[in-house]
């Protein structure tokens, strides 16, 4: 009898050793600013957001560097690092704000379901300068 019970608590610690790997390697990776965010940026958005552009110049916002895109607009930042949800910057790409505000302006092609993805998740893993 006592055997049968040894081998079926091994049994039990195995199968959650590999569940708690699985679950470990789950986690979704961290997101880089200079490898990923930051060409997105660049090539979508930086021509208005930089000197002489129109966003900038309408809004105060430029995205010439990390710091200058943390500061946000002249009213304020426009991501809350951590909050991916309401950071005023995720609701421009998605098209929840009027679409008359949606970034990229204009004529522009928007940002791609997976790219508006890597941004939301920089953004809640804490929009860091990575
Ligand atoms: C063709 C020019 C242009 C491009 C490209 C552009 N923007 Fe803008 N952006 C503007 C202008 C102009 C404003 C000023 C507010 C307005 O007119 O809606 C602005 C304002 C903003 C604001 C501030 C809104 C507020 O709360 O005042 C954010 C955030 C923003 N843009 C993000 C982006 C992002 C992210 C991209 C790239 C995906 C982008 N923009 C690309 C022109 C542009």
């Amino acid at each position: 009898m006592m055997p049968k019970v040894d081998v079926f608590r091994v049994v039990l610690l195995c199968a959650g050793a590999l569940l708690l790997t699985a679950c470990g390697s789950k986690q979704p990776a961290a997101v880089s600013f200079s490898a990923e965010i930051k060409p997105i940026l660049e090539k979508n958005c930086l021509e208005c957001h930089q000197s002489g552009g129109a966003g900038l110049q309408a809004s105060g916002l430029s995205m010439e560097s990390y710091e200058a895109l943390m500061k946000g607009t002249r009213l304020g930042p426009v991501i809350k690092p951590g909050d991916s949800i309401s950071s005023t910057l995720v609701l421009l790409i998605t098209g929840v704000a009027d679409q008359s505000i949606r970034m990229p302006h204009g004529d522009r092609q928007p940002l791609s379901p997976e790219q508006v993805e890597l941004i939301k998740r920089w953004i809640a893993q804490g929009a860091a300068n990575n």
